[in-house]
């Protein structure tokens, strides 16, 4: 493509709390990778969050979704203030946004970078480097259930989890792709001798796509046993695809294993090019650290580089990828005033580096940068 074709219209939620800092950083780097790898954003800057819906009470709206959905990405800070009740932002605007646009698939690649702290003793990078796929819109989160004598000692309250095969199959598919390019094996994640209903449509499902990747070795795994098997031998994992619930919970275990919240990224990936795919940091906005520019931007970077990976800047992406994990090598903390850098002298390291195009070693093992790439 020339460059005239490589014009990316981004749009940038910001949000509250330390996302105005992360992306700040995030947007640093960014500049510094149009610049030496020569493609080109338009950026529309959104208000949204909790001050917005504090000083507006919108939260998404159908304006909003037509705006959004002009865009060819969508980089998000993070959303929440103490001020306003929890869930109120979380299903009124961030479950929206994944509904509205199918971004059908959470990918969160779990891998520990060479000399980043781990809680886990004795772990090291060859052995944590895989990837969930959580199913981003149904099961446990669609929203659906009652309740009954609401506030007697009779109450019942039924959540329901909802599971199309089409929503299913969708992920599991991608997830088989994924695992397919990788060389390496499918894990699915459930609960099926309990959840006997979504289990047996979640594990037929992987049984009949598995015919259209022979090369592809499957497993399965409860989500209990997962939880054990996650800190102890990530090894054993390549891919492992999992429900929506299940998937929430499993991925900050896997943020903590590869060294906490300030380095975990995510892609909320649209695979039928129906509306913006979606990059965050998976943490929230830490009104504990907000205005201190303490908070580790990395994450958001990461997220940053697999947005550009998905727009097809995989060259970009990759640098941003290394530059970021060799300032993060440095650090004596990823997180908090320990890391010993301000978030934007954090954000100026990894754009010095991506703009001076300096050589920084490879990074050893799978690339979720080549992965979103390929697969977009
Ligand atoms: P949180 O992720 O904001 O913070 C948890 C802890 O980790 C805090 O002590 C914080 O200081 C620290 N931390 C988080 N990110 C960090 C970073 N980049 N660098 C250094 N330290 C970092 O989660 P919490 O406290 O449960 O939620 C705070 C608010 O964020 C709530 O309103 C919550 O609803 C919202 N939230 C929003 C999310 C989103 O926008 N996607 C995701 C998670 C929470
Ligand atoms: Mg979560």
């Amino acid at each position: 493509m020339t460059s005239i074709d490589r014009i990316h219209r981004l749009a940038v939620i910001r949000g509250d709390g330390i996302g105005p800092e992360v992306i700040d950083a995030a947007l640093a780097v960014l500049a510094a990778a149009e610049s030496a790898f020569g493609f080109r954003t338009e950026i529309t800057e959104i208000a949204a969050g909790a001050q917005h819906y504090l000083a507006t009470g919108e939260l998404w709206t159908p304006a909003l979704q037509e705006q959004l959905r002009s865009h060819d990405a969508i980089l998000f800070g993070a959303m929440g203030d103490p001020a306003v009740a929890p869930g109120i932002l979380e299903r009124g605007f961030i479950l929206e946004m994944r509904r509205s646009f199918q971004q059908a698939v959470n990918l969160r690649p779990v891998k520990l970078y060479p000399g980043v702290v781990t809680p886990i003793a004795g772990l090291t990078p060859e052995r944590c480097d895989l990837v969930i796929v959580r199913e981003n819109t149904e099961g446990a989160y669609v929203g659906r259930g009652s309740t009954v004598h609401a506030g007697t000692p009779n109450a019942v309250a039924v959540q329901e989890s909802v599971n199309t095969r089409m929503g299913v199959e969708r992920v599991v598919e991608f997830a088989f792709r994924l695992a397919e390019r990788r060389g390496g094996t499918l894990t699915l994640c459930h609960k099926k001798n309990i959840l006997v209903e979504a289990g047996t449509l979640w594990q037929s499902t992987v049984d009949e796509v598995s015919a259209r990747f022979p090369t592809v070795p499957v497993d399965y795994v409860h989500v209990d046993a997962l939880c054990f098997y996650l800190p102890t031998t990530p090894e054993r994992f390549n891919v492992v695809v999992t429900d929506n619930l299940f998937g929430d919970i499993i991925t900050d275990l896997g943020a903590a294993i590869q060294g906490g919240l300030g380095v975990a990224a995510s892609a909320n990936v649209n695979l039928d090019g129906s509306g913006p795919s979606m990059f965050e940091a998976i943490h929230g906005s830490a009104p504990d650290i907000a205005g201190r520019g303490w908070a580790n931007p990395v994450g958001a970077i990461l997220s940053t580089a697999m947005c550009l990976a998905h727009l097809g800047e995989g060259d970009a992406a990759r640098a941003i990828e290394a530059a970021a994990v060799h300032v993060l090598a440095q650090l004596p903390a990823t997180a908090g005033p320990a890391m010993g850098f301000s978030t934007a002298q954090l954000g100026q390291k990894i754009a010095e580096l991506v703009r001076s195009g300096a050589s920084v070693a490879a990074i050893p093992g799978y690339s979720v940068m080549d992965d979103l790439a390929a697969l977009r």
